[in-house]
């Protein structure tokens, strides 16, 4: 795939002796994991017509702050998880400080890849990727998100507030990923928005959609510890509703999701086809 060779490129051993942090980072990135926001960030940008090498590595930056932040969600300090991606997490194959100094590098290498001129001819565009996806993953954003499930897990919440934290932790990245080609192939606001609207939706029914696995998946299928979330006390569609009512939820947020692209007249499918597998996967 396109988006793992430019990650093998843009994170490259220079055998340099901090080589071992680029290591961790690689370990990280290039080692599967769904793409999920990488294809939503190429759907969007093919919507309109922007340069696929452009977007093949607006694609990786995304995919880089993704792995960022499951390299700091599995720490000791956070959800304390041993395996991710059906391999031990990267605290667990290097250290603690490597696996810590290895998602700052990534989350820095992120926005240092937006801002490449490769990325776009016009400066005010890169200028907005960077601002938009700092906004995103940042303190009212996914890392914002992050806080508010570690403090959810000594109290409960009700549903508007988990609603929050879920959009926060997960949706604003996946926001982002839709939008992007819209950012890059200056669309007009109409459909803009309309992407921002679909991204809405799918983010939250793809954090319900893991929160069910965590619930009724195995380790094996899914690559990651299930049966953490209830053990911590995650605040969850799924701990508050049940898996029934969750699901649910999900499948009609699909819905509202899909309609959302019909301002596109049949241009988005696969759009439409990767807000339904958000719900139907295995992992
Ligand atoms: C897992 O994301 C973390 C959440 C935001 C729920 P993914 O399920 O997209 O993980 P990978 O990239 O496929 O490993
Ligand atoms: C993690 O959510 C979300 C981010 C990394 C921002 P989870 O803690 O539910 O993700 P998994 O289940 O470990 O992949
Ligand atoms: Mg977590
Ligand atoms: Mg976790
Ligand atoms: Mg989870």
């Amino acid at each position: 795939m396109r988006v793992q060779d430019e990650l093998d490129a843009l994170l490259p051993l220079k055998g340099a002796p901090e080589d071992r942090v680029v290591e961790a980072m690689r370990y990280a990135c290039l080692n599967g994991g769904k793409r999920l926001r990488p294809f939503f960030v190429m759907r969007s940008a093919a919507l309109f017509h922007v340069d696929r090498r452009a977007a093949v590595r607006a694609a990786a930056a995304v995919e880089m702050l993704h792995c960022y932040s499951l390299v700091h969600d599995d720490l000791p300090a956070m959800d304390d998880d041993d395996l991710r991606r059906g391999r031990p997490t990267v605290h667990r194959r290097f250290d603690e400080a490597t696996a810590i100094l290895a998602g700052d590098a990534l989350l820095t290498a992120a926005l240092g890849t937006l801002a490449d001129p490769a990325v776009h001819t016009d400066p005010a565009v890169r200028c907005e990727l960077v601002a938009r996806l700092a906004a995103a993953s940042g303190a009212h954003g996914m890392v914002g998100g992050q806080m508010l499930d570690l403090l959810a897990e000594h109290r409960d919440l009700d549903m508007p507030a988990i609603t929050r934290l879920q959009r926060m932790k997960t949706g604003c990245l996946i926001a982002f990923s839709c939008e992007c080609g819209g950012i890059m192939g200056k669309a007009a606001p109409r459909l803009r928005q309309a992407l921002a609207a679909y991204a809405h939706d799918v983010g939250l029914a793809f954090q319900i959609a893991d929160d069910l696995l965590d619930v009724e998946g195995s380790a094996e299928d899914v690559g990651k510890a299930t049966g953490k979330d209830a053990e911590r006390g995650k605040a969850s569609f799924v701990a508050v509703l049940g898996a029934e009512r969750a699901r649910d939820q999900a499948l009609l947020l699909i819905e509202q999701a899909v309609s959302h692209l019909e301002v596109f007249e049949g241009r988005a499918t696969l759009l439409e086809e990767a807000a339904r597998f958000v719900v139907d996967r295995s992992r």
